[in-house]
């Protein structure tokens, strides 16, 4: 196989990379959740994943960033030609993969700038396949990031996306509102300039700051660089982030695919247009309790 990986490596340097779902299964406990996703999305593409509440959303999200009570029972996950399954949470983001929520939630006391700080560093460090694992709380290897240099990259970055100067000093957990965390998390997505980006717009609390936050800042970093996958209840955000590809997820598979129009149609015609049967909008309804 060391001529197909050498392919890879020289079309990696040229085509864009790309993360591939293909018949992906997984379930959580005895409960099978996804049952044979596929899915491409491209470098410089937006993708968003909608579909009714329950159908496997956040599940397809926590998987990809390698969520260890989710077993994948069936089918693969590439990222620019590498096996995504075989790799820890952490090599999955220094190959350029970005996913909400990588703050280390119970950890208190670290700033928001000291945290962009860490993960700059660790993204220089970048993935090597043959590096022992960092054991969390170590205190990292600070390579490659001079100070000064950080600090440009910032303040550009904050200036970019209108985040006040005083943010980096706050403290990432203490008395974040729904919109701080938004954008603790957009920020973080600017520093790392990260090839692919897993968005999960899964909390019923996204007021209007939060969305604003997360769509202004998501218009101001996508590019040819950057792939999004925007998962979302919420066909409203789509007003304001506009994907080149839309998909629809019910009952763990991608039922539908198509362009922009595709999200306008269902916001007039709903769910049960695709899914041929009643439906919760995710749109008002809460999370069914079954
Ligand atoms: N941690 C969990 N434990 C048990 N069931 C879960 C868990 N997470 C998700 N599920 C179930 O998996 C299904 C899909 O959930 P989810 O992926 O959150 O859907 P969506 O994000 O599309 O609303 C739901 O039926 C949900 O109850
Ligand atoms: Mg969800």
């Amino acid at each position: 196989m060391e001529t197909e990986q050498a392919t890879l490596a020289q079309q990696s340097a040229v085509a864009p990379v790309e993360l591939e779902i293909r018949d992906l299964h997984a379930r959580i406990d005895d409960k099978e959740i996804l049952r044979g996703v596929n899915l491409t999305v491209r470098q410089g593409e937006t993708h968003a994943l909608m579909g009714p509440n329950g159908s496997g959303k956040s599940t397809l999200a926590n998987v990809i960033m390698g969520h260890p009570r989710y077993e994948v029972t069936q089918g693969e996950i590439h990222f620019n030609g590498i096996n995504l399954l075989e790799l820890s949470p952490d090599k999955r983001a220094r190959m350029g993969l970005f996913l909400a929520f990588q703050y280390p939630s119970s950890v208190p006391g670290v700033s928001v700038g000291n945290f962009l700080r860490r993960a700059m560093e660790a993204k220089r460090d970048g993935y090597d396949p043959h590096a022992s694992e960092t054991p969390s709380g170590e205190a990292p290897k600070r390579r490659g990031m001079p100070p000064a240099e950080f600090r440009k990259l910032l303040n550009e970055k904050m200036k970019l996306l209108k985040v006040d100067n005083t943010f980096v000093n706050r403290y990432i957990n203490e008395g974040f509102s729904g919109g701080e965390k938004k954008r603790a998390e957009i920020l973080q997505m600017a520093m790392l300039e990260p090839k692919m980006a897993v968005l999960d717009e899964t909390d019923s609390g996204l007021d209007i700051d939060a969305l604003r936050i997360v769509s202004e800042g998501v218009n101001a970093l996508r590019g040819p660089n950057m792939g999004v996958l925007l998962i979302t209840h919420y066909q409203r955000l789509l007003n304001y982030i506009h994907p080149d590809i839309v998909h629809v997820m019910y009952k763990g598979r991608i039922i539908r695919t198509g362009g922009p129009d595709l999200a306008l149609e269902l916001e007039q015609k709903g769910y049960e247009w695709l899914t041929g049967e009643s439906v919760d909008d995710a749109d008002e309804s809460p999370a069914p309790t079954k």
